[in-house]
């Protein structure tokens, strides 16, 4: 998408809930742009009200709030509707309501509750996106589409089970021996002669063939982007111009994000951190991790923060209003990893239903009269001023691997720590080293290109997909620095270990070493390793390996294999591979890789110097400075800057109160 030149601020406007008192919409366009709001997102869940009965338009309620709005100078990102559907649908269509994996079929009610392969539920969604891109195509408000709302789960019903079938006959080419040997289907006598005899993984049927469970998992995934694909089609044709997106939520893996990104024209990240709640450094530095994900995900362009609370929650077991400065300290957290918008859940608080109490811009009392609505405009006032930032990207030097697919592939494995894998959480342990010392890092997947990064981590690695391990060769060949941790490369694209021994063929050479044994560690029975003369616990799990070749920066100090290998670093064509054979939860991944750093040459983004509690981005000419501590904090300027909020010149030692940032050029 091409910058806008200024930053969206806005986000989910449901007038639809005030649809009797229509005051009450010009109400909002006065106080949208007293609050510095420049875009509404629209249309979410209005089915209901275009199409009131099967075949039954009525556009009124929309045209009347896009004119108001473009009046206004307001743009709209129109929703398809499809996230939420009205009653009579189902009522007569009943093959569009879920089923659970109980195999029994929902009952109407809530939202994302209907079938992604039942052919009538396409039908009529892409129907009613036909008539929005037909009527809307010229309007002068219309932005962006907002496909949907948060697509997630799964449907078991017996469409989506024929679905899987034909998605399997065309993974195995037709071929079901292929798929009982990648199965491994003939142990257990699991062998299947019929492919009516498969279907979805189930807690009352086949859960323990993991294979399957991949299977399906991609399966719901791509059912998703068919879904989704199924849904742009009339608006790619009507309004080629007009970028799309749908929003995305953190990490959650129903969906292979990382794939879906490639459909997309922007990516979009619907963001709610909880800085009131628990430690907001700790949060602060959380969030960094899916704030690079998403910018990552779409190749490094800008995302949007397509919604955030401006206030608190709902769902939350404890619901905390944040304090004042918080949420434009939040919101720019996003700006400087790359988000192009800063948008809300929602504008207008509900008068009932089901989240009447979670915050918006404009509270129940219906002014301006409070302090979130005085944030949110002073926030648009400071947004103003950050125009040029739009379509600016971060260079990173370093990337931690994040694989959707290996997401998957470490849960459904049984073997050494079954209760401990927590795959996102390892690779944000990683990601915020750098992420704490000012240096921006890409969070890829498997697939994505190393060669513009001098240093790659890959955390728990366990699956390595086609062609990866050619890369990683090239890679570290070519000059690369490269870290895997314990089990490394076990598996192949369909989950079946390597044989020859691990790490996966020529890996062994890359790395320099052979990993004999690995074993999950008991909580209470952590051994111990060493590296440069400091102890550390051994975790969760660990791989017995030996060098063949590499250079032996750590050793076991605890168990039967104390003195064998637990670090190692091998010189390998240009670059460097490195293992650590380990997980450690306490400062390991910290000392490492102020090591790494130091090794692979890699210095700061800015010359500006601080505490690690100092968060510290640069995004394109602009540099970030947050406290997100519980103290006031200092840094130091290697040189005059410009302020940008402050619109004046600053040098030499600044001070960053609580909730504090500094924008600066
Ligand atoms: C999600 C949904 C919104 C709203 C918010 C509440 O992000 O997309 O419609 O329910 O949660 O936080
Ligand atoms: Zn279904």
């Amino acid at each position: 998408m091409k910058p806008l030149g200024y930053i969206v601020h806005g986000g989910d406007y449901n007038p639809d809930q005030w649809i009797n008192t229509p005051h009450i919409w010009d109400e909002d366009m006065r106080l949208m742009k007293e609050a510095g709001i420049n875009s509404a997102t629209v249309g979410i869940f209005a089915w209901s009200l275009i199409e009131p009965e099967e075949g039954v338009y009525d556009f009124s309620f929309l045209d009347t709030i896009l004119d108001k709005m473009n009046d206004n100078g307001i743009k709209a990102v129109l929703a398809t509707p499809s996230g939420a559907r009205p009653p009579w649908l189902s009522q007569k269509y009943p093959e569009v309501l879920r089923v659970e994996e109980t195999g029994i079929r929902n009952e109407f009610g809530v939202r994302h509750n209907h079938c992604l392969t039942s052919p009538v539920y396409r039908e009529k969604v892409r129907n009613i996106n036909r008539l929005l891109a037909e009527r809307y195509k010229d309007h002068p408000a219309l932005q962006m589409w907002h496909i949907s709302n948060e697509y997630s789960g799964e449907c078991h019903c017996e469409l989506c089970q024929e679905a899987f079938r034909e998605w399997l006959k065309k993974e195995y080419d037709n071929d079901l021996e292929k798929l009982n040997f990648k199965w491994w289907n003939g142990f257990w006598s699991h062998r299947v002669t019929d492919w009516s005899q498969i279907s979805s993984p189930k807690f009352r049927g086949e859960n323990h063939v993991p294979a399957l469970k991949l299977c399906w998992s991609r399966f719901v995934s791509d059912s998703h982007i068919s879904f989704f694909e199924n849904e742009i089609a009339p608006l790619r044709e009507l309004t080629p111009s007009i970028p799309i997106t749908t929003n995305f939520m953190g990490v959650y893996n129903g969906i292979n994000y990382q794939e879906m990104a490639k459909k997309l024209d922007l990516v979009s990240y619907d963001s709610y951190p909880p800085f009131e709640i628990e430690d907001s450094l700790e949060i602060g530095r959380e969030w960094t991790f899916y704030y690079d994900i998403y910018r990552s995900m779409g190749g490094g362009k800008p995302f949007f923060l397509m919604e955030s609370s401006p206030s608190l929650v709902n769902w939350r077991d404890v619901n905390v209003i944040p304090e004042p400065g918080r949420h434009a300290q939040s919101s720019l957290l996003a700006v400087a990893h790359g988000a192009d918008s800063v948008q809300y859940f929602q504008w207008r608080k509900s008068r009932g239903g089901h989240e009447k109490f979670h915050g918006a811009v404009i509270d129940h009392i219906g002014t301006n009269e409070t302090r979130v609505f005085r944030e949110v405009a002073s926030l648009g006032e400071k947004l103003k001023k950050l125009g040029d930032i739009t379509g600016s990207e971060c260079k990173s030097q370093v990337a931690v691997i994040c694989d959707w697919d290996n997401s998957h592939a470490t849960e459904y494995f049984h073997g050494f720590n079954n209760k401990r894998r927590d795959y996102f959480g390892e690779c944000e342990k990683w990601h915020r080293q750098f992420s704490i010392r000012g240096i921006s890092c890409d969070v890829i997947s498997e697939t994505d290109d190393f060669t513009k990064y001098a240093l790659v981590i890959a955390p728990f690695m366990y699956m390595i997909k086609d062609g990866v391990k050619d890369k990683i060769k090239e890679y570290v060949e070519n000059g690369g620095s490269f870290v895997a941790t314990y089990l490394f490369a076990v598996t192949d694209t369909d989950d079946m270990v390597f044989y020859g021994g691990l790490p996966a063929d020529e890996l062994k050479e890359v790395f320099g070493i052979w990993a004999e044994e690995s074993s999950g560690i008991p909580e209470g029975k952590e051994g111990t390793a060493e590296l440069c003369g400091k102890t550390y616990k051994t975790e969760v799990v660990l791989d017995v390996i030996h060098s063949r070749g590499a250079e032996v920066l750590g050793t076991y100090t605890s168990g039967f294999y104390k003195g064998q290998p637990a670090v190692t670093r091998n010189a390998y064509g240009k670059g460097k591979a490195y293992y650590t054979a380990f997980r450690n939860d306490g400062d390991f991944t910290d000392d490492f890789c102020e090591m790494l750093i130091k090794d692979a040459g890699i210095t700061p983004d800015t010359g500006i110097t601080a505490s690690k509690e100092v968060l510290i981005r640069k995004r394109g000419e602009h540099i970030f400075l947050f406290n997100f501590s519980d103290k006031i904090q200092t840094a130091v300027l290697d040189r005059v800057y410009f302020d940008i909020f402050g619109e004046k010149e600053v040098s030499g030692e600044i001070t960053l109160p609580l909730c504090g940032y500094l924008v600066l050029k």
